[in-house]
């Protein structure tokens, strides 16, 4: 399972590069909202920082045209290995299709349920990211969807890989890590627990 730090905090992001084995980084409008910084100022210095990691930015509009323009606009200011994050919605799933023709790196973000995920995949997502302990938050089990995710693209033989996201505890990184998904996105206070858990 990869492991990709779910912040855009230089230092924490530097922090954590230096002493663990990450694979990238994610972000959303929230989590650089935080700065304060205009975003792609931000998104360009975790660039720099991460070298050719993967680097995951989300887009902004709510129109399929708007995500594809925005795509080309974020692929040529942050360069090679940047996932485009598209939220799972049904404009989304729209610019997935165009996008993934023309060849982008996609994660379909924003993932409350196995058939969203199962749309993202049909639509050309390299990644899907269920939102782990948001789906627990609205009385759903996040866990449990994040494997029954796995299993239908295991079942129906998707390239498409899971990049679980949400997390509030160590614990449901590790039930993911032992079901084999294909990445982790976790926030940086969540990652520091990893070493304190305790079977
Ligand atoms: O990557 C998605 C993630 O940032 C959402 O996490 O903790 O706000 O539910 P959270």
């Amino acid at each position: 399972m990869k492991l990709l730090i779910d912040d855009a905090n230089i230092e924490k992001i530097k922090k954590l590069y230096d002493l663990y084995p990450i694979d990238g980084v994610t972000t959303n409008p929230s989590i650089l909202a935080k700065s304060k910084r205009n975003p792609y100022e931000v998104l360009k210095e975790i660039r720099e920082c991460i070298g050719d990691d993967e680097l995951h930015a989300q887009v902004l509009s709510r129109t399929a045209e708007g995500m594809i323009e925005e795509a080309h606009k974020m692929a040529e200011i942050l360069g090679k290995n940047t996932f485009i994050k598209v939220p799972s919605i049904p404009e989304g799933f729209k610019a997935m299709k165009a996008l993934s023709k023309e060849g982008f790196k996609i994660t379909a973000t924003a993932i409350y349920t196995p058939m969203q995920a199962y749309l993202a995949a049909k639509s050309g997502a390299d990644y899907a990211a269920p939102y782990v302990n948001r789906i627990d938050n609205l009385g759903a089990d996040g866990i449990a969807s994040t494997k029954l995710i796995q299993n239908i693209f295991e079942t129906n033989g998707f390239d498409t890989e899971i990049l679980a996201a949400s997390f509030k505890n160590s614990n449901q990184v590790q039930e993911l890590c032992a079901y084999g998904v294909g990445a982790a996105t976790v926030a940086p206070d969540v990652i520091e627990n990893l070493i304190k858990n305790a079977c």
